[in-house]
């Protein structure tokens, strides 16, 4: 089994858990997106909520890569962190007025709208800013993305996103409002995709659509794919990076776009999950009768993916080189559903080893939660050691 490059030694000085974010492997991942896009009219919007650590920010806005917002704080953190406001999409079923005024203030690329009722408020709030709203409009596409339910989201059964039947009354709408300026549509089917074949999917969609907005007498300047590509939770020293080259080839081949068009991505996970891991101190090892339980200092309030979806983050003993040996790794929250990984085999561990949670850069700090009373865990990076 090979294991990551981590330097122990200096995580010894810290107090666990905490993050810790290799800054190469970032790089590298930035590197590969910014050149598989080369030349093509792709605009790359980092999805804010896989990731809101300032510094994470500030290095992907020093690309030039724009910012996906689903919250009035999440746009401005990221004006806070670099990006700029012509380059911030703002997504999200439930924008409140506090919210949408942020937007309008500060003048951003784009609202995705997701209902009727919400382009009638943003049509009210532009007007008392006398400004026109740039609107795309989030289409649910009712594609299916093959991944965890909690994370499918492009099905009509989900909340998001406005029906196609819907679309005529939007149309009307805008048409009747003064405020709003329609420049484009937008769509999300869902996140963790490893299938492919649910994007090819979605471009048929895409391209059905457009072509029923040209026979409307509309062309759309913006074409919003949302994220959603995923990244290998199982091999992350084989492939710390994902297979960014195939998914914008296959937007590539798929859709042709016209004159003036922009194609928009909002990629999350897929830019920042393998750069993190959390890193953890054995407290106690406990022999249960079956099995042997590894009681680790970290839990599901640094990180909750695997009690939430099931998800699986390969686990390895960074202090240890004895021969591998199944664990129950297990944090110390008063929850059943506090576990990280079942006979997970590891260097035979003992109290004070750190053990290394992988691919943990996305929705891993940003859902840390307080419960227990928990401090959130402090962040290093591996370019300030
Ligand atoms: N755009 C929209 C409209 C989204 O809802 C999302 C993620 C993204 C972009 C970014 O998707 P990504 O490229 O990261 O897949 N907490 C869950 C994931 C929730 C994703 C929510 N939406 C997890 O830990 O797996």
């Amino acid at each position: 089994m090979i294991k990551g490059i981590f330097p122990t030694e200096k995580f010894e000085a810290f107090e666990t858990p905490f993050y810790y974010y290799d800054i190469t492997l970032l790089r590298e991942t930035l590197d590969t997106i910014r050149q598989e896009t080369a030349g093509k009219p792709f605009h790359i919007h980092y999805a804010i909520k896989a990731n809101a650590n300032p510094e994470i920010l500030r290095l992907i806005a020093s690309y030039g890569f724009g910012a996906d917002c689903v919250s009035g704080n999440e746009i401005l953190r990221a004006l806070a962190c670099g990006f700029p406001a012509s380059k911030i999409a703002f997504a999200g079923v439930g924008k409140t007025d506090r919210e949408i005024r942020i937007g309008l203030e500060n003048d951003i690329f784009c609202f995705n709208v997701e209902s009727m009722a919400e382009l009638e408020v943003l049509n009210g709030l532009a007007a008392a800013q006398g400004k026109k709203a740039p609107v795309a409009l989030r289409i649910n596409p009712n594609v299916d993305a093959h991944t965890h339910h909690y994370i499918t989201t492009g099905l009509n059964e989900n909340k998001f996103g406005i029906n196609e039947d819907d679309l005529p009354a939007i149309l009307r709408m805008i048409a009747e409002g003064q405020q709003i300026n329609l420049i484009g549509i937008h769509f999300h089917i869902g996140s963790q995709i490893t299938d492919l074949s649910s994007f090819e999917d979605l471009c048929v969609k895409v391209l059905e659509l457009r072509e029923w907005f040209h026979r409307q007498g509309i062309t759309l300047p913006v074409i919003n794919v949302g994220g959603g590509l995923g990244i290998n939770y199982q091999h992350p020293n084989h492939c710390p990076i994902a297979d960014f080259e195939s998914y914008f080839r296959l937007f590539d081949k798929y859709l042709k776009l016209e004159e003036d068009q922009t194609l928009h991505f909002e990629l999350g996970r897929s830019m920042v999950a393998p750069c993190g891991s959390l890193i953890t101190r054995v407290v106690y090892v406990k022999e249960g009768m079956q099995k042997k339980f590894l009681i680790v200092d970290a839990g599901m309030t640094e990180l909750i993916r695997p009690a939430l979806y099931q998800a699986f983050h390969h686990i390895e003993n960074i202090s240890s080189e004895e021969p591998y040996t199944p664990y129950d790794v297990v944090g110390p929250i008063c929850e059943s559903s506090d576990v990280f990984a079942r006979d997970f085999p590891l260097n035979e561990s003992k109290r004070g080893d750190l053990i290394a949670i992988r691919s943990a850069g996305a929705y891993g700090e940003t859902m840390a939660s307080t419960y227990n009373c928990r401090a959130i865990p402090a962040s290093l990076f591996s370019d300030k050691l």
